[in-house]
């Protein structure tokens, strides 16, 4: 993980260096409905209001969950315990990026998600409530925190969303097996550049040319770069966008050579 000096630094550079998505320079007719269809709506949503009630309980939760760390790949489980409040305050999507994914499942209706990486259940509920008939299957490895997360989708009546509990790598393949396709994907944990890249090859086999693709953190620390470039330049990627935070991919087959964006929000 970059330090926060450096972190800073090169979100100015990017800021500094992406378009604004208003100017001619962007080509892709697809690429232009989304920055003005989707990623500068500032419609707010009548379901907003509650998730952000939930996501400030939360921070305000003094209670402690006793978490797995899966980030040292050690065979023995490291536990440690962390206030839920803390959990709410480092590690959810802010609500800017969590709106932006809402707006994303209402505009373009993808009837199969999946979100890698559940924690308390906030995204989650963001990318349920955006479309009732969708179906989401979250997966989220540490017990404590899926416990609080079945709650989150509780106290907000989702109906639409599968918990899947355990490592990513025992419940993914099973998964992706039983789906004839996925249409959204939202890869949000184990921010190291092998296992996101394995994840996003594992998801091809069942992605179509509409599928997006959604990877969280592409700018945080060396591992996430790197996994990043890789997929960017996967032969069957033809746009993306990079948001700084996030980025997103694109298999569209009717563009003509692959086009990378780099847009300003
Ligand atoms: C950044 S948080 C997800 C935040 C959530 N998507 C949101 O925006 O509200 C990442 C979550 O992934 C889980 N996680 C990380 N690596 C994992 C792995 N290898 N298997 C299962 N869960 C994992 C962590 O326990 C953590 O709760």
């Amino acid at each position: 993980m970059y330090s926060p000096i450096k972190l800073a630094l090169k979100y100015i550079r990017y800021y500094l260096t992406a378009s604004n998505g208003r100017g001619f320079e962007i080509h892709s007719p697809f690429v232009f409905d989304f920055i003005t269809k989707v990623l500068n709506n500032s419609r707010k949503f009548h379901s907003f209001h509650k998730i952000e009630h939930c996501r400030n309980m939360y921070l305000k939760d003094e209670n402690e969950l006793q978490i797995e760390d899966f980030g040292a790949g050690s065979r023995k489980k490291l536990f440690q315990n962390r206030r839920i409040k803390e959990i709410a305050k480092s590690s959810l999507k802010p609500k800017k990026y969590a709106q932006l994914l809402y707006r994303m499942v209402d505009y373009y209706q993808p009837k199969t998600i999946i979100e890698l990486g559940t924690s308390l259940g906030i995204t989650t509920a963001y990318l349920s409530s955006a479309n009732s008939n969708a179906k989401i299957y979250t997966l989220e490895g540490s017990s404590e925190i899926a416990q609080t997360a079945r709650k989150t989708f509780q106290f907000l009546q989702l109906e639409n969303i599968e918990l899947l509990e355990g490592e990513f790598q025992k419940t993914l393949p099973g998964l992706i097996n039983s789906l004839n396709s996925v249409n959204f994907i939202f890869i949000d944990g184990n921010h190291r550049r092998t296992p996101t890249v394995e994840y996003f090859r594992l998801f091809l086999e069942k992605s179509t040319e509409n599928t997006i693709f959604i990877f969280d953190d592409i700018n945080w620390s060396e591992e996430m770069e790197r996994a990043w470039g890789e997929i960017i330049h996967h032969p069957q990627v033809t746009t993306t966008i990079d948001l700084f935070f996030i980025g997103i991919v694109l298999l569209k087959k009717d563009f003509k050579s692959k086009q990378y964006f780099k847009i300003r929000f």
